[in-house]
């Protein structure tokens, strides 16, 4: 991964006066937020706050109508998903995408092949890397099944692993525990403290609270598209405007 040479004290990802507009929908507007290396930070606010559309306004799959992105020094603002990804962006999605027939092992090897630059496919490098990351996510004893046959917890941990492959310098992860079960998202968790602990920025969408408690040590808060509060996770999910906008009637946490 990405330990020893990080600078914890620059931010890995740096997002600036970001707008994105569907149509005439605003979605997300005047938001700026950082994570540093090693830096789980929390996205949370009620459905349809705007928290997959940042992150896929992040990773180059909606376009930001304002703002700026960037990864360390690379500047990310109008790069494509591709670009971003071999920039060090990693994400996976809230619904998880079709996976084709392969199975956990096979995909996790193509995905590597289309990052060829960084991994020789068929090489030691990869084989471990990939047999590493099956550990990591308790993915050994589903190897060879193919993935649309796995539960939906094995599924996002799955997603998880393919997002490694491309040994990220931040992962953006959306609702990764919703589906799991108790045991599953104890795996994911500790997966996710290790990355973090390795250096790798996180920016963790999730509505299961003790599970983004236990992981983030800030939360930003997004309410109908805007910032509403940022700050130390535990001062940010005690406040009055969160328990009001997002624990309160509009949805109960999962
Ligand atoms: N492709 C799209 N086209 C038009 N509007 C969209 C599109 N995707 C999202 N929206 C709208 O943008 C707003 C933000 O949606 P988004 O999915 O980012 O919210 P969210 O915070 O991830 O919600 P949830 O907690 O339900 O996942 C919503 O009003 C939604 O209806
Ligand atoms: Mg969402």
């Amino acid at each position: 991964m990405n330990a020893g040479s990080t600078d914890r004290s620059a931010p890995a990802l740096r997002v600036d006066d970001v707008e994105v507009r569907y149509g005439g929908t605003t979605a997300v507007t005047e938001i700026s937020l950082t994570v540093a290396p090693g830096e789980v930070v929390g996205l949370i606010g009620p459905n349809g706050a705007g928290k997959s559309t940042l992150l896929k306004a992040i990773a180059g799959l909606v376009t930001a109508q304002e703002g700026r992105f960037r990864l360390g020094d690379v500047e990310l603002t109008g790069l494509s998903f591709t670009r971003r990804c071999r920039a060090g962006i990693g994400l996976t999605f809230q619904i998880p995408r079709n996976a084709g027939r392969l199975t956990v092992s096979e995909e996790l090897f193509a995905q590597a092949r289309g990052f060829r630059h960084r991994w020789l496919p068929g090489s030691r490098r990869s084989m471990d890397a990939i047999a590493a990351l099956l550990r990591d996510l308790d993915l050994e004893a589903v190897a060879d099944r193919r993935v649309p046959d796995l539960t939906l917890g094995e599924i996002r941990r799955f997603e998880v692993a393919r997002a490694l492959v491309n040994d990220p310098a931040v992962l953006l992860v959306d609702e990764p525990a919703s589906g799991m079960t108790a045991d599953e998202a104890k795996v994911l968790s500790a997966a996710l403290a290790r990355l973090a602990a390795g250096g790798v920025g996180v920016l963790l969408v999730e509505h299961n609270i003790p599970f983004l408690s236990s992981l983030a040590d800030r939360a930003v808060v997004l309410d109908a598209g805007k910032l509403l509060i940022e700050g130390a996770t535990h001062d940010v999910l005690t406040s009055t405007p969160v328990q009001e906008a997002y624990l309160g009637a509009t949805r109960t946490p999962r």
